[in-house]
C-alpha cells in the first residue's frame, strides 16, 4: 500500500505517505503560548510521515481568533521547542504552518484593532467565532504598500523563529481565505499598486513571501497550502486556472519541499466554471511534490496516490480523532469519530484523550 511506504520529502525520508493536515485547536494561552497538552497532542500523532501544525500567527497583527498560538515572542518559541523535541524523540517530522489571518478576524480579539487586508472589504454572509461569541465581520483596514512589505519580512522572521524552535520546515497558509489567499482573489483584492489589478500583481505577495521563507529556512524546507477552488470567506475568482496556473509555475522555480492542495469541500453549483478536482487540475502543473487534502479516507487516499499526481495525502478530521491513524490503516481497524464540540478550545478532552488501538 503506497500510503504506508516510505517517501522522500526534500532531504528527509518520511516513514509513510500520510501527513496530518494543519488543524487549529485554540488551546494556547492568552499570550499565544502552547503548553504540555499540545506537546502530548503532537507527540501522540508522531507516526505520521509528516505532521503539519495548526496555523501559527506570525505576528501580533496576524492574529484573528482567540487562543491561537504564535511564533514571534521568546516564550512562544521556547514552548514550541518542547513540541519539536518530543516529536523528534519519537522519530516524527514536523513543519510549522505560518498564518496571517488578514480580514478573517475581529477587533475584540485583536486588542481593539481592526483586522487588516489588501482592500477595505468585509466578509458578508458569515460570522466570526470570537471570544465573545459569533460576531459580524468588520470592514478591515486597507494595508499600505509599506505595511505589506513589512508583513513579508514578518513571515521571514517567523520562519527563522520556527527553525530556531526546531521545526523541520514551514508551510505558508495560503488557503481558505486568509491573508495570502485574499491577495490572490479578485473579490478581496481591489488594489491598484503592485499588489493588485492584474493576475501577476495579485500573485506577487505570495511569491515574495515564499522567497522570503526560502531565504530564512533554506532549500527543501518550505511548502505552501493552496485551495484554488474554495470560495469560503468570500474568496472568488472569475477564472481560478488563469490566476493559479502562473502562480504554480512561478513556484516551480523556487527550491520548495512541496505544494499542498486542498480540494474544494463545498458544492460548486454556483461556480460551474471552477475546476472540479483541484489536485488534478493544479497538481499536474507542479514540479514539486504534491500533498493532496480534502475528504480522503484510506481507499480514496490510496487511489489518489495510484493516480500519480500526489505523493502524500494529508488527513484532517481522521487524524484529529485517531492518533494512531497509520496503524489503523495498516490493520484495517475501525476509527474513532470526531467530536465537534471539543474541536476548538477547551482542555484535554477531545484533544489528547482520543483512544489508541489496544495493543
Ligand atoms: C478543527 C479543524 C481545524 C482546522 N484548522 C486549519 C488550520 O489551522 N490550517 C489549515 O490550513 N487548515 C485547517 N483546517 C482544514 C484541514 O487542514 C483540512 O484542510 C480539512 O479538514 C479537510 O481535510 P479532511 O477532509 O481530511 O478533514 C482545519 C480543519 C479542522 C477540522
Amino acid at each position: 500500500m503506497k500510503l504506508l511506504e516510505k517517501i522522500t520529502l526534500g532531504k528527509e525520508i518520511l516513514q509513510n505517505a500520510i501527513a496530518m493536515a494543519p488543524m487549529t485547536r485554540s488551546r494556547a494561552n492568552g499570550e499565544g503560548v502552547v503548553s504540555n497538552p499540545t506537546v502530548l497532542y503532537y507527540t501522540q500523532r508522531a507516526s505520521a510521515g509528516l505532521l503539519l501544525t495548526e496555523a501559527i500567527n506570525i505576528s501580533e497583527q496576524a492574529m484573528g481568533s482567540p487562543l491561537t498560538p504564535g511564533l514571534y515572542s521568546p516564550q512562544q518559541i521556547d514552548a514550541w521547542k518542547k513540541v519539536t523535541k518530543s516529536v523528534h524523540d519519537k522519530g516524527g517530522l514536523i513543519y510549522a504552518q505560518l498564518w496571517h489571518t488578514g480580514r478573517v478576524g475581529h477587533s475584540v480579539d485583536r486588542k481593539g484593532k481592526l483586522p487588516v487586508a489588501p482592500s477595505a472589504i468585509g466578509i458578508k454572509g458569515q460570522q466570526h467565532f470570537t471570544s465573545q461569541g459569533p460576531k459580524e465581520y468588520e470592514t478591515p483596514q486597507e494595508l499600505t504598500t509599506a505595511e505589506i512589505k513589512q508583513i513579508v519580512k514578518d513571515y521571514g522572521q517567523a520562519a527563522k523563529n520556527a527553525i530556531e524552535a526546531g521545526f523541520d520546515g514551514v508551510e505558508l497558509h495560503a488557503a481558505f481565505g486568509y491573508l495570502p489567499n485574499q491577495f490572490l482573489s479578485e473579490s478581496a483584492n481591489l488594489r491598484t499598486d503592485e499588489y493588485g489589478g492584474s493576475i501577476e500583481n495579485r500573485n506577487r505577495f505570495v511569491l515574495e513571501v515564499m522567497q522570503e521563507l526560502v531565504n530564512a529556512s533554506g532549500s527543501d524546507k518550505v511548502g505552501i497550502k493552496l485551495s484554488p477552488t474554495v470560495y469560503y470567506n468570500n474568496i472568488e475568482n472569475s477564472d481560478p486556472v488563469a490566476q493559479f496556473k502562473p502562480l504554480i509555475e512561478a513556484l516551480n522555480e523556487l527550491p520548495l519541499a512541496y505544494i499542498h492542495l486542498m480540494n474544494g469541500l463545498f458544492p460548486l453549483d454556483n461556480y460551474p466554471h471552477y475546476p472540479k478536482n483541484a489536485v488534478e487540475t493544479f497538481g499536474s502543473i507542479s514540479k514539486h511534490l504534491v500533498i493532496a487534502n480534502g475528504g480522503f479516507n484510506k481507499d480514496s487516499g490510496e487511489a489518489e496516490l495510484e493516480k500519480g499526481i500526489a505523493k502524500i495525502i494529508a488527513y484532517g478530521g481522521l487524524f484529529l480523532a485517531n492518533p494512531d491513524l497509520p496503524k489503523r490503516f495498516e490493520l484495517d481497524a475501525a476509527f474513532n469519530t470526531i467530536e465537534q464540540a471539543t474541536m476548538y478550545g477547551g482542555g484535554e478532552k477531545g484533544y489528547t484523550d482520543y483512544p489508541f488501538l489496544e495493543s
